[in-house]
């Protein structure tokens, strides 16, 4: 049997300096129903977690506001101390409750995120610190300024933005170099296009989160399916390696809490599609992501 890997991901060097494989793991899915408390079942959390260096991923995904805490917690308590891991966490967002979130960005309270990441994670600097949401009640430069202050303090190494548009990457290069984008993208959800583009001209890496989404072309008859069924796996799959083939600076992290479907989709990585399976899947999503849009 083939060893199911994510090396055949490749890497991608963040900031110039930060080797990853491609391939990472975001660790949203091992909290409970609504990214809310403890998930519904640990052991098999831990599981997952503790599966990921034997599958050659060593880029893990996670927030201070998932669970909240419980994901960077279950981090720590299964992988610290890291080997060769690299931890991207993000602050910003706050918790009311199940399925709610609320951006703040006082400069008091990014800097409170980071501070108990840091905590949490049993970590003197985090190598990938995002900022989750851009708090539009807060000027954009007071964020900035203040992840660029801890920046140079030594507690963040490299900056990342989430759910940007380019003048918002544009604004925040003024203060920081910004090293990796992460935007909701994936075969069907086309509306980051220009951002990626972007981020490909400027090697700033980009982080597609939902990536395995195939949505409505995950039925019969579509390429999706078709390609799936010709190589013998899920659609999921055919989704993800569509998303790794799209550009050289994309880095997905899909989410599971299972250990099975961990396994799935690192295989994902090694799916190889031709530049015609790539074109046929390319148009069909780009339809579907018109087709909903309007
Ligand atoms: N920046 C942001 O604002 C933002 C927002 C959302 C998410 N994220 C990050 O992006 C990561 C990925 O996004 P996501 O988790 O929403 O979407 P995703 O990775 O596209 O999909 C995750 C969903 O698919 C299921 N799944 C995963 N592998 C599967 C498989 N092999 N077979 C069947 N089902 C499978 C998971 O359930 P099971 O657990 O049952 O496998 C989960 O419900 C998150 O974990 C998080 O780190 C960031």
């Amino acid at each position: 049997m083939a060893t199911v890997n994510a090396a055949a991901s490749g890497d991608f060097m963040i900031g110039g300096d930060l080797r990853v494989t491609r391939l990472g793991f975001g660790a949203m899915r091992i909290t409970g129903k609504g990214i809310w408390n403890q998930p519904a079942d640990p052991a098999e959390a831990k599981r997952t977690l503790a599966a990921l260096p034997d599958l050659g991923i060593d880029l893990i995904d996670t927030a201070d506001s998932y669970g909240p805490y419980v994901s960077e917690d279950l981090i720590a308590e299964v992988l610290s101390p890291y080997k060769n891991i690299t931890i991207a966490t993000k602050g910003g967002l706050t918790r009311q409750g199940p399925d709610i979130w609320k951006p703040v960005g006082r400069p008091e309270y990014l800097r409170q995120c980071v501070m108990m990441s840091l905590r949490r994670l049993k970590l003197e600097r985090i190598d990938l610190w995002q900022l989750h949401r851009i708090d539009a009640k807060v000027p954009a430069e007071e964020q900035f300024g203040e992840i660029a202050a801890m920046q140079k303090e030594g507690l963040i190494r490299h900056v990342g933005l989430s759910e940007v548009s380019v003048a918002e990457i544009e604004a925040a290069s003024k203060h920081f170099p910004v090293t990796t984008v992460q935007n909701r993208y994936n075969l069907v959800d086309r509306k980051s296009e220009d951002v990626l583009d972007y981020c490909e001209k400027h090697g700033i890496g980009f982080i597609p989160w939902a990536p395995l989404s195939g949505g409505s072309l995950a039925r019969t008859g579509s390429a999706l399916t078709e390609i799936a069924g010709k190589l013998n796996t899920g659609p999921s799959q055919v989704a993800l390696a569509w998303v790794l083939k799209r550009s050289p600076v994309m880095i997905p992290i899909p989410g599971t809490g299972s250990a099975d479907h961990l396994r799935e989709n690192v295989a994902g990585a090694s799916i190889e599609l031709t530049d015609r399976e790539f074109g046929a899947l390319d148009a069909q999503g780009r339809e579907a992501w018109r087709a909903q849009a309007h």
